[in-house]
């Protein structure tokens, strides 16, 4: 697995709004939304093009374009969310299907309660969204997920990430093509295995304690 963390002072900056409890939500909405366009250049970096031709007004040249089968977007519900129409902007052709996965507060166990993805994934570049990784058991069941229908090459965007997390899923991709690109690196977890420093719950402060 191949693991990439940001360093880049405009994304440290956007990160410290962010983290900050006193930023309101809309500002935090576009926040995420901002860092995760910043993320997705790093993550994009290794998406697949085949060579095409195209004619300028002055004249004939050779370009790129996205191959097919064209790249998969998956936010996970429901803070992955609030980072789709970031990762949107940059790759606007791609297709988006959604996985709904919950932590129990408990037993730290996910759950997934709502999945809309294509059948097959054979061949599928996949790109996974999630804000928050902490003890990394709803990223790695994702993942799982993901290859289970047959994707082959994953990789997961999260805006924050804990060295216990990077772990889970390393262990979860095992020998399999999977690469994570994180804005931060943070310190680790608290005792109800939240992001420390951290920036709360990502989910409660896009949408609120439904
Ligand atoms: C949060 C977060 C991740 C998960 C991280 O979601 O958005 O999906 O927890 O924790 P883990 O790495 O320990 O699995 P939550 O379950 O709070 O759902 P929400 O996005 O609907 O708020």
């Amino acid at each position: 697995m191949r693991v990439f963390v940001a360093d880049h002072p405009l994304i440290t900056h956007k990160l410290t709004v962010l983290r900050d409890k006193n930023t309101p939500q809309p500002t935090f909405r576009l926040l995420i939304e901002e860092l995760m366009t910043l993320l997705a250049y790093e993550a994009t970096r290794e998406v697949r093009v085949e060579p095409c031709e195209i004619v300028t007004p002055v004249s004939p040249t050779t370009g790129v374009r996205l191959s097919e089968p064209l790249p998969l977007i998956v936010p996970i519900l429901r803070a992955g969310l609030g980072m789709l129409e970031g990762m949107v902007k940059l790759v606007p052709t791609a297709e988006v299907g959604f996985l709904g996965m919950v932590r129990d507060e408990e037993t730290l166990e996910p759950t997934t309660y709502a999945e809309r993805l294509p059948e097959s994934l054979a061949g599928r570049q996949c790109f996974v969204l999630d804000p928050m990784l902490a003890t990394g058991g709803s990223l790695a069941a994702a993942i799982e997920f993901l290859f289970a229908r047959g994707a082959d090459d994953v990789t997961a965007i999260c805006v924050l990430g804990t060295p216990e997390g990077v772990e889970a899923i390393r262990k979860a991709a095992g020998d399999r093509r999977v690469t994570l690109v994180l804005g931060a690196l943070d310190d680790g977890l608290t005792d109800q295995a939240f992001i420390t420093p951290g920036l709360g719950d990502a989910g409660d402060r896009l949408y609120g304690t439904v």
